[in-house]
């Protein structure tokens, strides 16, 4: 039988057979052909090849990211699809969908099938690529979003790096009223960004990046957003949502909207992160006071949030370290988005359950990913198996992004990834990737 594992006495996250709702039990899965066979205290159909003890271990379904730029084409001294991939891994992390703000962006049938043609082989995880929304494929977008393993039409509406923006609201609403997949939307205010630029040009202090991209040019944007979500009925996904205001507006906007909140958002606060880690904390939109990280945790506990990305943002220490705001914005966090979210499930921040609803079955609700992110028999095999007692430290010498650095390093955490099976194979074990790259493309349902 083709590469059977057994994984033994260890608890999984799996929906209760009678009232489909999350549970943690103590089972044994037996997985062959890619696919988990059975589950229970049964013992294997057939002899397994491997058996996992997993003892004192949690499996989840495999975590997917679903917000990280990996650099390539263009940027590459940054990372590529192989070290991104592979920093994924290292984190627990069984997919990802990946960003269009590339050199050049990626907004054409050519480009993109040029993006799946250079992960093929080199992934260590599954993947899927967005497509960018841009003024030049505008009336090509209905078609571009259906392209096989296209995770959806992605739009800056405020300036970010690389050159991709559409700002005006004629242009968004015709993007709206062509395609029916969810469309999502870096949500920044251009006119307002512009306007208190020279807030920052003439301090040339990090402290103020968060005062110059304001609550107000994070709210307009989104407002608009919105208001033309309604107008046109198409379904729109508001990325790293930074404030309480804009969580307030979602809150009252479930019918059209989902979004999304980062690990960097939700553990780091200014001004204390400025102060510590200066440009490291740079990103777009801001970290902000701790006010607004206490209504994203609110929002995380009520439902108005739909999932946790990292908007792993990796951009190398040489150019951190320039003179701001000459730095690029952006901070590196595939492979810490797990540990750092056990970590709060271990404070008690959110349970094992939300998590897996957020990082696993989310994907699926949100973008239509065909990938169910429960542990079913029949499922694909993507686990993601995790310790969630013993103490660890996140450093910058465990972190395989080609930026090689983190803005966690030195914090300590208590929940790690130590394996990770990927379509029923055994791709980390303890904590180390064994197995060349096996990552595949991931398909849609819409
Ligand atoms: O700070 C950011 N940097 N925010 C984004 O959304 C994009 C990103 C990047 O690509 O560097």
């Amino acid at each position: 039988m083709l590469d059977s594992i057994h994984i033994k006495n260890a608890f999984c996250i799996l929906p209760d057979q009678r009232t489909g709702r999350l549970c943690e039990t103590e089972v044994d899965l037996f997985i062959s052909n890619g696919r988990i066979q059975t589950i229970g205290k049964t013992a294997p159909p057939v002899e397994p090849e491997q058996v996992i003890d997993a003892r004192g271990l949690h499996v989840l379904p495999g975590v997917v990211d679903t917000q990280v730029h990996f650099r390539e084409p263009g940027m590459t001294q940054k990372e590529d699809l192989e070290t991104g991939s592979r920093a994924a891994l290292l984190g627990g992390v069984t997919g990802f969908f990946e960003m269009p703000n590339t050199k050049p962006p990626t907004t054409t049938r050519e480009l993109f099938n040029q993006k799946l043609a250079a992960a093929q082989g080199r992934c260590f995880t599954d993947y899927a690529f967005f497509i960018g929304g841009a003024h030049e494929n505008i009336n090509e977008l209905s078609e571009l979003e259906q392209m096989p393993y296209c995770s959806g039409v992605k739009i800056f509406v405020g300036s970010s790096t690389g050159s991709l923006l559409v700002d005006d609201d004629a242009s968004i609403e015709k993007i709206l009223r062509s395609g029916k997949r969810r469309v999502i939307f870096h949500s920044e205010d251009e006119m307002i960004l512009r306007q208190r630029q020279n807030i920052v040009n003439t301090s040339k202090d990090v402290r103020q990046h968060h005062i110059w991209r304001n609550v107000e040019s994070a709210v307009s944007s989104t407002v608009r957003i919105l208001n033309l979500a309604r107008k046109t009925g198409r379904p729109v996904h508001i990325l790293h949502v930074t404030t309480s205001e804009e969580m307030d507006l979602l809150a009252q906007a479930k019918d059209i909207a989902t979004c999304e909140v980062l690990p960097q958002h939700l553990t780091l606060s200014a001004p204390e992160c400025y102060e510590r880690l200066g440009t490291l904390a740079q990103q777009n939109p801001p970290i902000r006071e701790k006010s607004h990280q206490d209504r994203l945790w609110k929002a995380i506990q009520d439902g108005t949030v739909d999932i946790i990305g990292s908007d792993h943002a990796p951009h190398t220490l040489e150019e951190k370290r320039r003179e701001y705001p000459n730095t690029p914005s952006g901070v590196p966090g595939v492979q810490t988005l797990l540990p750092i979210m056990l970590n709060h499930v271990h404070h008690g921040r959110l349970s094992i359950f939300r998590l897996v609803e957020l990082l696993c079955e989310a994907p699926r609700k949100v973008f239509g990913l065909n990938y169910t992110g429960r542990i079913e028999v029949g499922a694909k095999a993507n686990l993601t198996i995790v310790d969630l007692k013993t103490p660890r430290t996140i450093e910058n010498k465990w972190i395989e992004s080609r930026c090689g650095w983190t803005p966690f390093d030195g914090m300590k955490v208590i929940g790690w990834p130590i394996h990770v099976i990927l379509g029923g194979k055994w791709a980390l074990r303890d904590g180390e990737i064994k197995h060349p790259p096996m990552g595949q493309p991931m398909e849609f349902l819409t």
